[in-house]
């Protein structure tokens, strides 16, 4: 049994900010924020919640793959920032969307995320416990941020993605072929919010940095590795979206032409969860994704957590 990609969606809220917009209230500007992150504007939330962003990604993704959401078994949303401490933002998704008979959690590993809930989805389907599934990152990291602390105000932004992945017996090589995870709770304080110390966002930039180069590129050349490909199998790899120069850094380090390493961050800022679904969903909407390309997603986040998962379309 194999856990196929059918069909990928996304939804980003329609006011803009701009580097320019938060020179205005905080004391920054575009000439500091963007050669040093490669970001020029981010999409914020008026009244829309986490729950508003993720049902119309699924919507989206459910039209592509041609599925009604009463077929949908499984949600997995990965988000950290819930509409509630409970019920899970997933319940009030699957409420949403009509998906009457899936069972549905969120998950929490921050801007690991979407590949967390990509490896537990895969779990899921290739156990014969679901079908179809959607996997969504879904976040409104505005709500998390101190818009007065321009250190870390000016990094993050808000959206959704969502991929439908079914259950399928083939012999073809497709779908997910391999995830792995890592986690290093001893890392926990360099990056946080919500604690008493902490209300808010809370980076040690450079420490964060210093793993996210490192562990990405270690975990993408692992999973790879493990499955007897090399970088220059893979059609793209499509990171985690923080930073641009991040991005540029891993994609070097692994000798990868820079066509074939996707940067989204300009437009979107750090969505956490939610930037790999967006970049993919934007590549796909290009109709740049094709049946048989070999895709590395990998992404580092707090706790701290990071990973990657090989997909073939
Ligand atoms: O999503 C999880 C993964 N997150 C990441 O991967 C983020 C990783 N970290 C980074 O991307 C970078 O560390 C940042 C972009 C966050 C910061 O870049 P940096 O080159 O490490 O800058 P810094 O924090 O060391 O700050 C350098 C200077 C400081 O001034 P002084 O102390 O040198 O006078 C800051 O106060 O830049 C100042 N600064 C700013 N100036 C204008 C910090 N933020 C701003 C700002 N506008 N927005």
């Amino acid at each position: 049994m194999k856990s196929v990609f059918v069909a990928s969606g996304s939804f980003l809220p329609p006011k803009v900010v701009t580097n320019d917009d938060l020179s205005k209230i905080v004391d920054s500007s575009d000439e500091w924020i963007f050669p040093r992150t490669g970001i020029k504007q981010r999409h914020i939330v008026e009244d829309e919640t986490t729950a508003d962003l993720a049902t119309i990604a699924c919507e989206r993704a459910l039209e592509k793959a041609g599925w009604t959401a009463d077929s949908v078994d499984l949600i997995i949303l990965a988000t950290s920032t819930p509409d509630m401490d409970f019920p899970a933002t997933a319940a009030v998704v699957q409420k949403q969307l009509g998906a009457s008979k899936a069972i549905s959690f969120d998950m929490q590993a921050v801007c690991s995320g979407f590949v967390y809930a990509l490896s537990t989805a895969d779990l899921y389907l290739k156990a014969g416990k679901a079908k179809r599934a959607l996997v969504i990152g879904a976040e409104r990291m505005s709500s998390l941020l101190d818009w007065t602390d321009r250190g870390t105000c000016v990094l993050f932004g808000d959206g959704a993605g969502a991929f439908a992945l079914e259950a399928k017996e083939t012999t073809e090589e497709e779908g997910l072929i391999d995830s792995i995870l890592y986690t290093d709770g001893t890392q926990a304080d360099i990056l946080c919010a919500g604690s008493k110390e902490h209300p808010k966002t809370f980076m040690n930039g450079r420490e964060v940095f210093r793993h996210a180069v490192a562990k990405m590129e270690e975990v993408s050349r692992e999973v790879l590795d493990k499955n007897g490909y090399t970088a220059d199998d893979i059609t793209y790899l499509i990171p985690h979206q923080a930073n641009d120069r991040i991005i540029q850094h891993i994609g070097k380090s692994m000798g990868l032409p820079a066509d074939k390493v996707i940067s989204s961050v300009r437009n979107h800022a750090n969505t956490s969860a939610a930037s790999i679904p967006l970049a993919f969903d934007e590549m796909a909407q290009a109709g740049k994704i094709k049946k048989g390309d070999l895709i590395v997603f990998t992404a580092l986040g707090a706790g701290i957590t990071w990973g990657a998962s090989l997909l073939r379309i």
